[in-house]
């Protein structure tokens, strides 16, 4: 197991902390970075952002792989995954258009929508940096408990913890949550050549324990973590008050 811990003392520190991470396994051209959506990496994308304003950095010509979409949200609807990779990440980072992969949540036929998410994944090259959150109930990507470490990107049903907990972006009423989404497989994810893990805050404590300290098992999908050769966890010291 080779997992990195970087605990940042503030909060202002941890978004520097993990631009750093993945900055470090980028290659100097075209890279491949793989996206995840959600609050955790908020702050390491508003550190990329900062690092590009100011010259620093200069991440266009990447290609941005998103982690999973939801289905039946499209591009135009503020909530769809899509919409937070151009707002929050290709935007700022000035990647057009032709370098961001989403899956469509509208997609006619979603199963063919996520293998087409898998080739585009190989065809790239492979990602060279994966960002990642961690769920409530240890989930990685939308992989819930009890999926396969070997999963491909596939269509998936959201579990109700997971609806519940992303009820947020949808007025506080989890029935608003869509129910599916196309997600990377957990196999996908571990083909990363390195993993940047962002957790924050108290409520997922227990969950980032599971995963880094528990057992590898399909019961606690992100303890595939613990296999991988190149995994940065950058945590709040909430998040790693149980480590
Ligand atoms: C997001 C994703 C999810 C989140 C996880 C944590 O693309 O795949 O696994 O990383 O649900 O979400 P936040 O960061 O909002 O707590």
């Amino acid at each position: 197991m080779s997992i990195r811990l970087v605990v940042a003392d503030d909060q202002d520190k941890l978004g520097p902390l993990a631009a750093a991470a993945v900055l470090a396994g980028l290659p100097p051209a075209r890279p491949v970075l793989g996206v995840a959506t959600g609050d955790s990496p908020l702050p390491l994308y508003a550190a990329l952002a900062r690092a590009t304003a100011d010259g620093d950095v200069d991440l266009s010509d990447s290609t941005l792989i998103a982690l999973d979409e939801y289905l039946g949200l499209g591009g135009a609807d503020p909530r769809s995954y899509t919409a937070f990779v151009r707002s929050r990440i290709a935007g700022p980072l000035a990647v057009p258009a032709a370098g961001v992969v989403v899956p469509d949540g509208l997609a006619t036929d979603p199963d063919a929508e996520a293998a087409a998410l898998e080739a585009r994944i190989a065809d790239s090259g492979g990602v060279d940096v994966q960002i990642a959150g961690i769920g409530r109930n240890g989930h990685l990507g939308f992989n819930e408990p009890g999926t396969a470490f070997d999963s491909v990107s596939r269509v998936v049903t959201l579990s109700a913890p997971t609806r519940e907990d992303n009820a947020r972006f949808f007025g506080d009423d989890p029935e608003a949550v869509p129910r599916q989404a196309i997600t990377q497989g957990l196999g996908t994810i571990f083909r990363a050549g390195s993993i940047v893990v962002i957790v924050r805050g108290a409520g997922k404590a227990a969950a980032l324990s599971a995963a880094l300290r528990g057992p590898v098992s399909t019961a606690v999908p992100a303890s595939i973590l613990q296999r991988h050769r190149a995994v940065t966890v950058v945590a709040d010291r909430a998040a790693a008050a149980m480590l």
